[in-house]
């Protein structure tokens, strides 16, 4: 829509009521005015009025004017009006109404008073109805009801929400709802129009109180939210959360973005857009109803999130993923029809399974116990790590699709064997989520009143309706599904996390589990690791910590359940934690293998296990950079965090105690000392510049380099007998001056791999490793970048 189409609005009947003396003059038209505004704030950060929405729609709003409009509520979002004729007035009753073409009535705040009012926005956002000669008496303010947004000081309370608007150019009601559940805890919602659920905190943990699970607490019956001028938001469940840009800056906001997800957003002096400094989900695919029933949902950094539908299937609405994917076949139930079935690696649809657990199935039990289930659409096969079994999910609906690199599971998707007629390529182009296109809003002119208590009375109903649902929902969930969660994590690849209990262990738990912490099994600047045996026999790494001994309680748990929540293959499985009194410890799982550091030297490592373990590694990188919060960085990759399990499958280890950067401003961020090893440290650390993701890529590419030569760059290379060089710069003299025609990867191959490499992976995890190693922070490529680099070559032979 034509933003410059808001200036016909000239004939919009608008009400003026800013600081009016004699309400008798009452209703005011200001079909003079240029602009469709109503009121400003006294300093002019706010501007309230009718905002277009849509072809001759407009809703009445407050939004940031300076420097580029931003909504940040609406009165009524899901009833625009009209652009010719609409009001807004104040009754003599003290009701201020918004009116449909001067017909019906669209919204009012139901107030009344007989002394005159007064109506102001101040300039935090608050439109307040207020008494003209009491100005703390307080009718009505737009703080008490939220639609998407919420502003730094306004309380979301038990009895407010915020509700997601439906799309980006859409801002009727959405699907996901934050608010306060019955117990207490603050919630992410998901409320599509067949199933709902809950996302955040992640379902799979399965306790919600302090110490278990996610952190929360269900025991503060106060339930109030709100975020800070300075950027923390703070819940009354004991959920916490800091931007990264912590500090006083102009402008924040904290919104349910149309995706699911609560981003805080700020803007500086002088900035024209928004940056987001903060996000509660840290996997945009992990958001339940993102793209629909049977399709799957991938994340890429360059192009952000994108839908596909599952074979056999299209789009509904090809302009609205999340409306999802319909089969091209009729579903049947006889047992005539043959199926065949289709396999997804990596592929994960979470919920919706039939039954409570099939364990120690094989592939062919799993496949006959789908064929003999009419509701059975597909069934996920996967191995679980904790017990050593395989476990068969047959799934009843296919939603909450999503690919997760690193997840070991599989997903068969069962269709009919007739239905081989190929449409799917056509189909399965995927939507990449960009704006959705605007679809044209009727607004017709509606003539006559509609019988207003009626109408009541039956959103009322319906209101009702949906409320039970959810309480019945929320009751099946917790009571219900809490015992099934205990099997059904693992398929989501949170198998540590979640399977065997995240937990906090005592003081005294852990000192019998390392017998008085005698066997020491590493040390390094952050604290001292031990090695010993839980109460349920599992092996574990336990690192007591030393630098965070002084470390409130509270933070430590906040950034402990931040580790607890990063699962992937290549990162080290936390199990849980110790904080007592001025002990803080991490319990992990224990890796036989040891440190990769620990490997090179001792002529363990053959080419294939170097080449996966430089695979493995940039997973898990990949995965701290991009798919969570992206700006976890490590910022200490080195051999001796990098450990290898019983297949020497290695894991990224020692992430996540270090604070979350401020992107903005790096001189003023928690980097206040230089992190790193030498030998692996980006020369952004020695020159001070931006910290970027891109340390952690120039430190891989360092051990990249290591393994590859098997030349330590703590070392130096000794060149002459009284110059050292450095590891990078002497790859790269090497490349330079190979001589014509020979492989100049043999120049610098470890001597102790002899021939016993191929060449072909050599050449390009080389390659890949000195563009890691580049100088220029903005010429290294991206961790997901070598990932794809990597794994193209990963079957070469
Ligand atoms: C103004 O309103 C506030 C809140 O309703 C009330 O507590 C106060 O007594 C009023 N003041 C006067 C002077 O009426
Ligand atoms: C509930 O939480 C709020 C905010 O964290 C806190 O101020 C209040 O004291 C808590 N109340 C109880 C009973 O713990
Ligand atoms: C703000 O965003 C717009 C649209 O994405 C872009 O064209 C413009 O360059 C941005 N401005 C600044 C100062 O980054
Ligand atoms: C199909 O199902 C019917 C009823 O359940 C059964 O009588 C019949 O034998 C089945 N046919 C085959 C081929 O399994
Ligand atoms: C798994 O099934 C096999 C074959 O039925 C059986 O021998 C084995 O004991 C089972 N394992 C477990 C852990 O139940
Ligand atoms: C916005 O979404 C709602 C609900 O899906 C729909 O009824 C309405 O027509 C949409 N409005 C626009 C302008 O597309």
């Amino acid at each position: 829509m034509d933003m410059a189409t808001s200036t016909s609005l000239l004939a919009m009947m608008l009400v003026f009521m800013w600081e009016l003396d004699n309400l008798s003059s009452l209703p005011l038209s200001v079909e003079k005015a240029d602009e469709d505004v109503i009121v400003s704030s006294p300093k002019g950060a706010f501007t309230a009025g009718f905002s277009p929405v849509g072809e001759n729609a407009y809703c009445f709003a407050i939004w940031f004017s300076q420097p580029q409009k931003t909504v940040v509520w609406m009165a009524n979002r899901d009833q625009p009006v009209n652009g010719k004729r609409s009001t807004l007035s104040l009754l003599k009753t003290g009701n201020l109404v918004l009116s449909d073409a001067g017909q019906f009535q669209v919204w009012s705040t139901n107030t009344l008073s007989s002394d005159p009012l007064q109506l102001h926005l101040f300039d935090n956002g608050n439109l307040v109805l207020r008494l003209q000669n009491n100005k703390s008496s307080v009718l009505w303010q737009s703080f008490d009801f939220p639609t998407d947004t919420l502003l730094p000081a306004q309380l979301l309370t038990r009895f407010t929400k915020l509700v997601s608007s439906r799309s980006e150019g859409n801002h009727s009601s959405g699907f996901y709802k934050l608010f306060f559940d019955n117990d207490n805890v603050f919630r992410l919602l998901y409320e599509g129009p067949q199933v709902s659920s809950v996302y955040w905190p992640d379902p799979w943990l399965v306790s919600n109180n302090v110490g278990s699970g996610n952190g929360r607490s269900t025991y503060n019956s106060s339930r109030f939210a709100v975020l800070d001028e300075l950027g923390k938001f703070g819940a009354s469940d004991h959920f916490s959360y800091k931007t990264i840009d912590y500090g006083l800056l102009l402008q924040r906001r904290l919104t349910l973005d149309h995706d699911g997800n609560v981003r805080v957003y700020s803007r500086g002096n002088g900035e024209e857009n928004w940056s987001i400094t903060g996000q509660f989900k840290s996997q945009p695919c992990f958001i339940h109803g993102i793209c629909g029933p049977n399709s799957i949902c991938a994340y890429e950094q360059a192009i952000g999130r994108k839908c596909t539908c599952l074979e056999g299937y299209s789009w509904i609405d090809s302009q609205d993923w999340t409306l999802g994917c319909k089969p091209n076949f009729q579903p049947t139930c006889d047992n005539k029809t043959e199926y065949r079935f289709v396999s997804y690696k990596e592929v994960d649809f979470y919920g919706y399974d039939y039954g409570s657990s099939f364990s120690n199935y094989t592939y062919k039990q799993c496949e006959d116990l789908c064929l003999s289930l009419c509701e059975c659409m597909g069934f996920q096969y996967s191995f679980a790590a904790v017990n050593g079994l395989f476990w068969c999910y047959p799934k009843t609906q296919l939603l909450n699709g999503h690919h997760s690199p690193g997840f070991t599971g599989q997903i068969f998707l069962r269709l009919p064997k007739n239905n081989v007629q190929e449409n799917h390529i056509q189909n399965n182009g995927g939507l990449v989520c960009s704006r959705n296109a605007e679809k044209l809003l009727q607004r017709p002119y509606v003539k006559g009143k509609e019988n207003g208590s009626v109408k009541f009375m039956l959103w009322f109903a319906i209101g009702l309706g949906g409320f039970e649902v959810v309480c019945i929902f929320m009751v099946w969930f917790f009571l219900f599904r809490s015992s099934n969660r205990l099997v059904s994590v693992d398929q989501q690849g949170y198998v540590l996390a979640a399977a065997t209990g995240f937990r906090r262990y005592t003081y005294s738990e852990l000192k019998q589990a390392t017998k008085g912490f005698s066997e020491e099994i590493g040390r390094g600047a952050g604290g001292t690791v031990y090695k010993g045996v839980l109460s349920d026999n599992r092996v574990a790494a336990i690192k007591k910590l030393h630098e965070f001994a002084d470390q409130g309680e509270s933070e430590f748990l906040t950034e402990v359940s931040i580790i607890g929540r990063l699962n992937h293959m290549n990162l080290i499985g936390m199990w849980g934690f110790c904080v007592e009194g001025k002990h803080r410890m991490l319990v992990y799982e224990y890796m036989e293998n040891g440190s990769l550091a620990h490997n090179l030297p001792s002529n363990s490592l053959d080419w294939s296990k170097r080449y996966n373990i430089a695979v493995g590694m940039a997973r898990g990188l990949a995965y701290l950079h991009e798919e969570c919060l992206e700006w976890i960085l490590h910022c200490d990759i080195k051999p001796q965090n990098i450990l290898l399990d019983s297949d020497y499958q290695p894991k990224v280890a020692d992430f996540g105690l270090s604070k979350p950067l401020n992107r903005n401003n790096p001189n003023n961020s928690s980097f206040s000392r230089i992190r790193g090893t030498r030998g692996y440290m980006a020369p952004e650390w020695v020159f001070n510049m931006q910290i970027t993701s891109k340390v952690d890529v120039y430190s891989y590419g360092i051990v990249v380099l290591e393994m590859i030569t098997g030349r330590s760059p703590m070392m130096g290379i000794q060149v002459t007998e009284s110059h050292n060089e450095r590891l990078a710069t002497w790859v790269r003299e090497k490349r330079r001056n190979a001589p014509q025609g020979a492989r100049w990867v043999e120049q610098i191959v470890d001597p102790t791999l002899g021939s016993d490499y191929n060449v072909k992976q050599m050449e390009i995890l080389a390659k890949v490793a000195l563009e890691c190693v580049e100088e220029e922070k903005d010429v290294r490529p991206s961790m997901s970048q070598v990932v794809e680099r990597l794994q193209s070559h990963e079957h070469d032979s």
